[in-house]
């Protein structure tokens, strides 16, 4: 069976980028992928910022990435790249932190124009700590995701099916996948057939 850590990495309380983790997750899960969910709010704003890097929240992150099959990343995109928060991060891993694991990037930004921004900027961070497989990650522009009355993120049927596909190219490339082993066709039509909601 997998394990796979998520790693939100964006500073605001209720956050679009967040959101579309969320979802992600709750697909692995409904396969039977062990997700274990790390957020900005778990790590003291002192360790990040001094890199503690024997902070137990910083250990307790390094170890569970090093025991995991994979890493889900989310982000905002500041400033056309990746929030600083998540860089300050993803500095205290270890160098070849990911030389294990599959790894999925996801982002949201405000404009179309910073869509290239998980490949120019997340991606040779990711590509330093030796990820073993980067997929190619998820984009999606806030106009393409709201929120509804109950507080959940909507997200438009394109991302929505993009991210369905992403999930499941990565579930392929976790170095255990077990049963939960699924081509993007086999994925799609097994949602539709249960009904599973995401
Ligand atoms: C400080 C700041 C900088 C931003 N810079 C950009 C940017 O350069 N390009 C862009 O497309 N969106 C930019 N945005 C918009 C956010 O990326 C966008 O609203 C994103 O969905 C927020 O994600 P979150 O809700 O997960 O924090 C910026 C937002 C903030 C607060």
């Amino acid at each position: 069976m997998s394990t796979v850590v998520t790693l939100s990495g964006s500073p605001s309380a209720r956050s679009r980028s967040d959101g579309l983790l969320q979802r992600a997750s709750h697909l692995l899960q409904s396969f039977g992928v062990t997700v274990k969910p790390f957020s900005l709010s778990d790590f003291p704003a002192d360790a990040l910022v001094y890199a503690h890097f024997d902070h137990p929240a910083i250990q307790r992150l390094q170890k569970t990435i090093a025991e995991a099959d994979g890493l889900i990343v989310s982000t905002p995109v500041y400033k056309s790249a990746y929030s600083g928060s998540l860089k300050l991060l993803l500095d205290l891993l270890p160098e070849r932190a990911l030389s294990h694991h599959a790894v999925l990037p996801l982002a949201t930004g405000g404009s179309p124009a910073h869509m290239l921004a998980v490949d120019y900027a997340l991606q040779p961070v990711l590509t330093s700590l030796k990820a073993r497989h980067i997929l190619g990650g998820i984009y999606a522009t806030d106009k393409a995701l709201s929120w509804g009355e109950d507080g959940e993120l909507i997200i438009a049927e394109d991302i929505s099916n993009r991210l369905n596909a992403a999930v499941s190219r990565f579930i392929a490339h976790l170095p255990n996948p077990g049963v939960v082993q699924l081509d993007p066709h086999e994925l799609n039509a097994q949602i539709r057939i249960g009904g599973i909601s995401v």
